[in-house]
């Protein structure tokens, strides 16, 4: 069986597996063949790809990590807001996990966007309770990290749809509103004695980053329990790779990328390498393209590499382990960053229409760093989406901005320059600016104190070199939209 994107999927392809709607009824079964009717419906329920069976990849496996009616089970309670039920179901998940010791997660969860909460929760239960596994935590341990993950976003269901939803940029007031959800999670738990303090204490906190930037109290990693450091990678994770109204889902390689970018910043750098020995980065059955033209579908990962897969090329059905050294001059192609030709003409204009509010202006970006390099590189990876100016140092930033009625709508700040440094050019551009242009800071400096004084300064971010692309493109995207991945 193999994966396919629902813009690829064609009258006359099988259906592998059974999909259920929200209510855990079955929309169409396995073994049903697909027909333009059938495809339309999907698209509607808003599933974003479907597992199919063809001649190339019927010997190709893929397991759900658990049985579909605990899914299910899991995705009504968490709905109903049912705190009893859901830790029930957490247990089961616990329960049907640890006995297999190392599952497999390469099955995607095919879900619609009205589902995302619901799913969403058990999604990150999944990979939380995977990950506890992992890190070798006791069995009660799982459980309670397994609990606060089916609960960390109850309190979003108490915040309107109208918000949670919304396509494009969130106004200050919303943006404030969907930062209490996990403060409106906790107090959800908190009069009900079966939950442990540990388990409230990980949903309240699941927004907290590791330097200390997060929300609701600020708290850096040392102050964190391992259970909100697990939680909090799971549940970006599970966020970045889903389709939600105002974007794409990434790719799961793409999505490691970002965890990798993210270390030390939003997560515990030991926490995301053991995530990311866990997670496929090319999952079973999906398709990629291949360094020598070819595309191709995976076959296998095989133990400890995680970026070699087993793959077979589409035209001929060549098995080519990628792992092995005499294919090592063959590598796996990043998605293209414009993606337009994998989507439909309808569904293009449709995420377009979703979106325009965010792409109809072109943002400009201000670039500052002494090295010429650094802002060659930045211009390569921005300049595509963004208006990009680049320049060499603070005492450069403070002038253009005080002589041009034209500002950037985001500016990109090095901190070790000569003269005058990023943090001072940054007081300066505040007090021009009345504090109105984001600033961003991209430094080689990581101790506590520079991301200290880049938050006093209130920095929009903080990106330690080096970085990488898909972060750095991410954290100007959460700036200028007000809006987090999760
Ligand atoms: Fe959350």
């Amino acid at each position: 069986m193999r994966y396919v994107a629902i813009e690829d999927a064609r009258p006359g392809m099988y259906l592998a597996y059974d999909l259920y709607d929200s209510q855990g009824r079955t929309v169409i079964g396995g073994g049903c063949e697909l027909t333009a009717n059938y495809i339309q419906r999907l698209r509607e329920y808003g599933f974003a790809a479907v597992y199919i069976d063809d001649d190339i990849s019927e010997d190709i496996k893929i397991e759900t990590v658990i049985p579909p009616e605990l899914r299910q089970a899991g995705e009504q309670y968490v709905k109903a807001c049912d705190i009893d039920k859901i830790a029930d179901v957490a247990r089961q998940i616990v329960a049907s996990i640890l006995p297999e010791g190392r599952v497999s997660l390469d099955m995607a969860d095919l879900r619609s966007y009205d589902d995302y909460t619901y799913a969403h929760s058990v999604n990150v239960a999944v990979l939380s309770c995977v990950l506890g596994i992992g890190l070798e935590m006791s069995e009660r341990d799982i459980e309670y990290l397994t609990t606060a993950a089916l609960l960390h976003d109850l309190g979003k269901l108490t915040i309107p749809k109208e918000v949670l939803n919304k396509p494009g940029r969130l106004t200050q007031e919303e943006y404030a509103l969907m930062k209490t959800h996990p403060v409106r999670s906790y107090e959800l738990l908190k009069d009900n004695y079966d939950i442990s303090a540990h388990v409230k204490q990980a949903v309240l906190l699941h927004h907290e980053n590791y330097d200390g930037s997060g929300y609701p109290h600020g708290l850096y990693g040392d102050e964190q329990s391992i259970f909100v450091r697990v939680l909090h990678v799971c549940d970006v994770y599970d966020a970045l790779t889903s389709k939600r109204p105002y974007k794409d889902g990434y790719c799961p390689s793409e999505a490691a990328e970002y965890l990798m970018g993210a270390c030390g910043i939003m997560f515990d750098k030991y926490v995301v390498e053991k995530f990311l020995q866990l997670v496929p980065l090319y999952p079973k059955g999906t398709e990629v393209k291949l360094s020598n033209g070819k595309r191709a579908i995976v076959v296998d990962n095989t133990g400890g590499h995680n970026l070699r897969p087993i793959v077979r090329t589409l035209d001929v059905g060549q098995d080519i382990d990628l792992s092995d050294r005499l294919n090592f001059n063959i590598t796996i192609l990043p998605n293209d960053t414009d993606a337009s030709e994998e989507f439909s003409e309808k569904s293009e204009a449709e995420r377009k229409e979703m979106i325009k509010e965010v792409e109809a202006v072109r943002h400009k970006v201000m670039v500052v760093d002494d090295m010429a390099t650094n802002l060659h590189v930045l211009k390569d990876i921005l300049s595509n989406k963004y208006d990009v100016t680049l320049l060499k140092s603070g005492q450069q930033a403070v002038t253009y901005v005080a002589q041009n009625t034209e500002r950037p709508d985001i500016i990109l700040m090095d901190i070790d320059m000569p003269e005058m440094d990023g943090l001072e050019a940054s007081r300066q551009i505040n007090l021009i600016t009345d504090n109105s242009i984001p600033i961003l800071f991209v430094s080689a400096k990581t101790d506590r104190q520079t991301v200290m004084d880049c938050r006093e300064i209130g920095a929009a971010g903080y990106i330690a070199r080096p970085y990488k692309a898909v972060y750095i493109k991410s954290e100007i995207e959460r700036i200028l939209t007000q809006r987090e991945v999760v």
